[in-house]
């Protein structure tokens, strides 16, 4: 048989480590070529070079992950169309919000026989409704898309800490396990669930969630109203999933991809972070600004997400039923102040 070819799309932090997992498993497995092509969006440095040719002269992405060597094998191309051309498996792994434009530019120029994995948390909210990332490779593109997400803070994974990921498919097993092959190594275990909406939700929910927590580190509540805001916004994740899609199974929560990534983005991510730098400054510096100082290039999701969640409940009527989600976002956009997450996260308590 053929041997499978891969590029990533993406070299942000969370892109440039998995290509670097992937890197990893394609010198060890025959199944693959063992070189991996990684799209980068093109910038020129302080220094006067551009990102992409310094990748590839210092095997290491100096800007979204420092310090760290990706392989020999991994080879940066800044031309999304040449990067993909020959490749049948597809990582996509950028910020959500650039993904539609990406998979536009790519129409007509992937093989036929290619497959796609989404890595990336968030969604889109269309005039149709709300659409998931995986869903909009698929339509955009006319192929399967699975997804992999999980408790996963980049930088961690990078330096080879062991964890875990939940990889979701459709219905075809045997696609899932080839991607559980690529990515599984011994310090990041993978299992795959017949779920992809469920795995989507709960990536892309969660960093609703660790805004709220982020406010309240910010404004001293402690550990334990931190945990209360982790339950009360699982028990949301929960009921808006099943909500978009009712096939969403409950052990999927309880998979990496579920309590545990909540778990560790509420206690070390980017969103918890600039949230609480946000909640310490009374609301007064917006995220915009917070991120562009605090993440130097790197994106948040979880604002642009907590809008996306709150169109879709304000369209419903279903605002009421889901205070926290609603809360975060009216404290994203200065409605409401971030003391606000505690009193209605009181109320949200007393939900049946
Ligand atoms: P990042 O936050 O480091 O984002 C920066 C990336 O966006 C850079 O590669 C930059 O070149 C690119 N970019 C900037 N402007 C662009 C444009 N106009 N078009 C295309 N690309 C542009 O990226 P990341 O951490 O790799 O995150 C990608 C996805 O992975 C997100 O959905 C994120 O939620 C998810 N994720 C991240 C982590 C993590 O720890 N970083 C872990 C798990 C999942
Ligand atoms: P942040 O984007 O908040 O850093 O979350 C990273 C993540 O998704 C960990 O799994």
């Amino acid at each position: 048989p053929q041997k499978s070819r891969v590029t990533v799309v993406g070299s942000g932090n969370w892109g440039s480590v998995a290509a670097k997992l992937i890197a990893s498993n394609t010198l060890n497995f025959n199944s693959f070529h063992d070189e991996v092509r990684m799209w980068v969006f093109e910038e020129t440095l302080p220094s006067g070079e551009k990102l992409s040719e310094v990748i590839n002269r210092t095997n290491e992405n100096v800007k979204y992950l420092p310090g760290i060597k990706l392989g020999k094998n991994v080879v940066a191309d800044p031309d999304l169309e040449h990067a993909v051309r020959d490749a049948n498996m597809l990582v996509f792994v950028t910020p959500h919000q650039f993904m539609e434009g990406i998979c536009k530019r790519l129409v007509g120029k992937i093989r036929k026989d290619a497959q796609a994995i989404s890595l990336i948390k968030g969604m889109e909210v269309k005039r149709e409704g709300p659409c998931m990332i995986s869903t909009l490779i698929s339509e955009i593109l006319g192929i399967n898309c699975c997804v992999l997400c999980g408790a996963n803070i980049a930088n961690e994974i990078a330096v080879e800490k062991f964890s875990e990921a939940t990889v979701g498919y459709r219905e075809n097993k045997e696609i899932a396990e080839k991607w559980v092959r690529l990515f599984n190594t011994p310090y990041f275990m993978v299992s795959a669930v017949q779920d992809v909406e469920g795995v989507e939700l709960c990536g892309t929910l969660k960093n609703v969630v660790a805004l709220a927590a982020g406010f309240v580190d910010g404004l001293d509540m402690g550990n334990n109203t931190k945990a209360a805001i982790m339950r009360i916004g699982l028990r949301e994740m929960k009921a808006f999933s099943k909500l978009l899609f009712p096939s969403v199974k409950d052990n999927t929560f309880f998979e990496s991809c579920g309590v545990a990534d909540l778990i560790t983005t509420c206690l070390g991510g980017r969103n918890r972070k600039c949230a609480d730098a946000f909640a310490r400054n009374g609301g007064k510096r917006s995220f915009d600004e917070l991120e562009a100082e605090m993440l130097q290039g790197q994106k948040l999701q979880g604002v642009s997400t907590a809008k996306e969640v709150y169109e879709v409940l304000s369209h419903r009527g279903l605002l009421q039923l889901f205070p926290l989600f609603s809360t975060v976002h009216e404290i994203c956009s200065g409605r409401l102040a971030p003391s606000a997450i505690v009193e209605y996260t009181e109320h949200s308590a007393r939900l049946p």
